[in-house]
């Protein structure tokens, strides 16, 4: 298949898109829980510095390999691997990051229902006057409701399905783009709220001073996994946008730019969950649960706290759609290359990824205590291995390839950085990402 032709429009929608992809549950949702199940300062000490280290060079290996290709992720792969005499089947590594996005949705969608829920409710203000507990037992009850459960997980998967068949994401993203802001905005105000509460001091403390006896391989495992799943690398869901890359833009000043913004909204998040559970005297290390409980207890404090409740849910919803429009992208654009047309492709998608989130959803009640694999469940299964060791074995792939594999002149052009800056990117990549990525995954897995 030929070059495609379309680009973003401005330099500014190409990271606006990225960042859409990037900011989601990840930062939100995903973040504070794993950070609380991990012992808190060191987990976030190995996460930025795996952010520096792997996350940013590797998203600028995978967007380049979209940007040089200028087709989809297969095709693009496929093609550079030609052009350098190397083995056609790198293109199965699209289709590796396709399955791991695939994987990924199915409980991405049961978490996102899971704001809708809670979105609906704080417009019903169903939280005022209640206390951390009896919030925390409600949640309980509705995780314990399939029925519920369900209806909000095929509402979430609808809304995200319907946007891939009609091809407006970029209307979405547009829209997202106006809306994050606020986010943000409703984040530092709730992160300045919490500086006034007693668990602002505790929860810096326990954020931002690290014990470092406390580093296992599994920690770090969990902690370079969330790294790559917060900015979207490894999937080869980003190379997808590189392909539409202006001619003319750095892809280090981008990829930087939306690395700063992503790591902010989890700093931003962390501090007001972790003030909240310290003041609260709650468990920081709850599990999927700790937003979801933490946040109406936090909002319920503040002035006109059902309305902000209400807006902050409906942001929170925003950001997680443009990230699962990203998600079901790559194995969309697979069958639209295997022939089908957009819409029946996205309806495919939308009823595999639906049937696999079931499993999420009964995760919660009648499937709660079944051991699928390494003693998990399967919503336990999913949301850990394919972030924890799909997206780090793609990443390293992808990175391999952008390295070594690619021709030096093509991806010096697409990394668009000048001479100094690609050698500084390449050498970062070839002895510093690669092998840290394997040596993580080897020390986690074995
Ligand atoms: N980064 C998103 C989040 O933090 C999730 C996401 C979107 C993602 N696209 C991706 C993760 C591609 C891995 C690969 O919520």
């Amino acid at each position: 298949m030929n070059e495609t032709l379309e680009r973003w429009s401005t330099r500014r929608a190409f990271i606006l898109a990225v960042t859409g992809a990037a900011v989601g549950l990840g930062n939100i949702w995903r973040f504070p829980y794993i950070t609380g199940e991990n012992g808190g300062a060191v987990f976030l000490l190995l996460y930025m510095a795996f952010v520096l280290l792997l996350g940013l060079p590797m998203m600028m290996a995978e967007i380049l390999i979209g940007r040089a290709g200028r087709r989809s992720p297969m095709q693009s792969l496929g093609y550079l691997a030609g052009q350098a005499g190397a083995s056609r089947h790198w293109r199965w590594l699209g289709l590796f990051g396709a399955f791991t996005v695939f994987c990924i949705l199915s409980f991405y969608s049961v978490v996102s229902g899971w704001s809708i829920e809670f979105l609906v409710a704080a417009v019903n203000g169903d939280f005022v006057g209640r206390s951390a507990t009896e919030i925390g037992a409600d949640f309980d009850a509705f995780l314990a409701d399939p029925g519920r459960m369900t209806f909000n997980h095929t509402l979430f998967l609808m809304m995200t399905m319907l946007v891939v068949a009609a091809g407006v994401a970029k209307g979405l993203e547009r829209l997202n783009n106006l809306l994050m802001p606020l986010l943000y905005l409703l984040l530092l105000v709730l992160a300045g709220y919490a500086a006034t509460t007693d668990g602002f001091a505790p929860a810096l403390a326990w954020l931002f001073l690290p014990d470092l006896a406390a580093v296992t391989p599994l920690v770090m495992l969990q902690a370079m996994g969330h790294a790559f799943f917060t900015l979207a690398v490894g999937a080869c869901a980003l190379m997808a946008y590189g392909a539409y890359m202006p001619e003319h833009q750095s892809l280090s000043r981008a990829v930087v730019a939306v690395a700063v913004l992503d790591v902010t909204v989890a700093l931003l998040a962390g501090i007001a969950i972790f003030s909240v559970v310290f003041a609260q005297g709650l468990d920081p290390g709850e599990g999927p649960g700790l937003m979801f409980v933490t946040l109406p207890v936090a909002f319920a404090d503040l002035p006109g706290g059902p309305l902000w409740l209400s807006l902050f849910f409906l942001l929170l919803l925003l950001a997680t759609w443009t990230s699962s429009i990203n998600l079901a992208e790559p194995m969309v654009a697979i069958l639209q290359g295997w022939g089908l047309r957009r819409k029946a492709a996205a309806a495919v998608v939308g009823v595999v990824v639906w049937a696999l989130g079931m499993l999420s959803v009964l995760s919660f009640s009648s499937l709660a205590e079944s051991r699928v694999l390494f003693g998990m469940n399967p919503f336990e299964l999913v949301s850990s291995i394919p972030p924890e060791v799909f997206l780090p074995l793609g990443g390293l792939l992808i990175a391999i390839f952008a390295a070594w594999v690619m021709p030096e002149e093509t991806s010096r052009r697409a990394l668009d950085a000048g001479p100094n800056g690609f050698r500084v990117w390449r050498a970062l990549v070839r002895w510093v990402s690669i092998p840290l990525t394997l040596i993580v995954l080897l020390a986690g897995l074995i």
